[in-house]
């Protein structure tokens, strides 16, 4: 099989949400501090009939409608999650119900877990698998399901929730460049959830973007050396047409950025234009520690790269601004936003991706984008997603109401015997919602 990639994508998301400048007001932080200071501008969230099962289903059964594919095409299932509702039980198994109904029981694949870098684990399983002897002609699917929240305090308006699935199989309109990837893996207490009572967990803000910004530049030094051993030259940014982040919150997203450019900088002053060499140049000399932590450096690297942050990284953010980190769904809710924004002038397009998940795992890779094939091209992908409908018929939650939620999800968190309120009228017509947990905690949902 050739071009193997996503065929298609869909996209749910809580039609909750609060905004981030109401929550500024109501935390009594600094006006800006999560609009401007964050960048973000609205944070979805799980009612209490909401949960990372609900919206995968939802996301499943809509996918598979709207592109019309039917439930015995799919050979292989993998979600990648960091929501853990049981330690044994897989979200996967859960999903089963909308093949089963179908007779289709024969389909490989269960979560991987590893923080933000689920999805992509998940992602790569399906496309190594329609790659390999062993796929058997149908399709892979993909779900990304993720419900972030954070205890009170300056994490909290980072969190988000979102469910993403895509479909893998060969001559995608979005494909693999599959020799493209540069990985970074070790060990680190960044951002991990060892309480296993609780669904917050344990950060270290500061270090953990620290992590992020090292593992993004250890991954482009190895992204890069595989392109020039492929192509016979150097990499830089003018190689790529987009370029694509797991988004916690925006300004992690610009600082990534501006690294990659100044990373360009470092490597050869040609890669970089006369105005950012000026900027740049006191910084030419610091040690590599030294450079994670000047804060001066920092900012001087967002001014140099914001033309061609404008340019090639601003189209990807309108979703994770709009909704928050989503975890592993975040890095392609950031990619469903470019395909939103720019459609069929991405054909014959480059994307690079960064997915990044705590603890650590970080792999940039590469994508080409060509038209694809009715009704797996990207114009009918942005229809699908309809992006700008469900962003816009979203009811946005006063902070006390989402504080009042979260303060009942904790205690729901891996409880039983309970009927939730069944209160499902802002939900869209086909969304799953979860009914009761009963006495041996087995989970029930319903269809609206
Ligand atoms: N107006 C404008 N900007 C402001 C204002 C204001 N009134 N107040 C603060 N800011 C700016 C700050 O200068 C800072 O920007 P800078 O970094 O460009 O200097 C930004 O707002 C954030 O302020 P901090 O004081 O750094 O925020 P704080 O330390 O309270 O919390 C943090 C931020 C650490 C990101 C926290 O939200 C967190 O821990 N989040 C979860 C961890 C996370 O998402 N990590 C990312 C990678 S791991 C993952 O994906 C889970």
């Amino acid at each position: 099989p050739t071009n193997v990639g996503i065929l298609a994508m869909d996209i749910y998301f809580p039609p909750t949400c609060v905004s981030q400048e109401a929550l500024e007001g109501h935390d009594g932080v600094s006006k800006g501090k999560y609009t401007i200071g964050l960048g973000q501008d609205c944070m979805a969230f799980c009612s209490e009939v909401e949960d990372v099962i609900s919206m995968s289903l939802t996301v499943v059964a809509s996918l598979l409608e709207k592109f019309n594919v039917d439930p015995k095409q799919i050979g292989r299932l993998e979600v990648g999650s960091e929501t853990v509702i049981d330690k044994s039980k897989s979200i996967k198994t859960f999903l089963m119900q909308v093949f089963e109904a179908s007779g289709n029981t024969d389909i490989e694949g269960v979560d991987s877990t590893n923080a933000c870098y689920g999805g992509t684990a998940a992602l790569f399983n399906c496309v190594n698998w329609v790659e390999s002897s062993s796929w058997d002609g149908r399709y892979g699917l993909v779900v990304c399901t993720d419900s972030a929240v954070y205890a009170e305090g300056p994490a909290r308006p980072t969190g988000g929730a979102a469910a993403i699935a895509m479909l893998v199989g060969p001559d995608a309109p979005i494909a693999f460049e599959s020799k493209l990837r540069g990985s970074h893996m070790s060990h680190a207490y960044d951002f991990y959830k060892p309480n296993l009572a609780s669904e917050y967990p344990v950060v270290d803000g500061k270090l953990s973007q620290t992590c992020y910004l090292m593992a993004l530049d250890s991954c482009y030094r190895i992204f890069c050396e595989k392109f020039e051993k492929l192509e016979g030259r150097p990499f830089s940014i003018s190689d790529s047409d987009y370029f694509v982040f797991h988004s916690p919150y925006n300004k992690l997203v610009q600082k990534s950025f501006g690294r990659l450019y100044f990373n360009d900088f470092m490597r050869n002053l040609s890669f970089v234009d006369e105005a950012a060499r000026e900027t740049l140049a006191p910084y030419a000399s610091l040690s590599s520690d030294e450079s994670y932590q000047s804060r001066d450096l920092e900012k001087a690297n967002q001014k140099a790269a914001k033309h061609v942050y404008d340019a090639k990284v601003q189209p990807s953010t309108l979703i994770p601004k709009q909704v928050g980190n989503m975890y592993t769904a975040s890095l392609y809710a950031a990619f469903a936003s470019l395909v939103h924004n720019k459609n069929t002038s991405l054909v014959g397009k480059r994307v690079v991706l960064f997915s990044y998940g705590s603890g650590l795992t970080a792999t940039m890779f590469s994508l080409r984008l060509q038209e694809g094939q009715h009704p797996f091209n990207l114009s009918n992908i942005v229809t699908v997603m309809n992006v700008s409908d469900k962003l816009k018929q979203r009811l946005e939650i006063p902070p006390e109401k989402f504080v009042e939620t979260l303060k009942i999800m904790e205690h729901r968190y891996g409880g039983k015997d309970f009927v939730t309120s069944k209160d499902c009228s802002n939900l869209p017509p086909g969304t799953f919602y979860l009914t009761s947990v009963d006495s041996m905690y087995r989970r029930y949902y319903a269809k609206k």
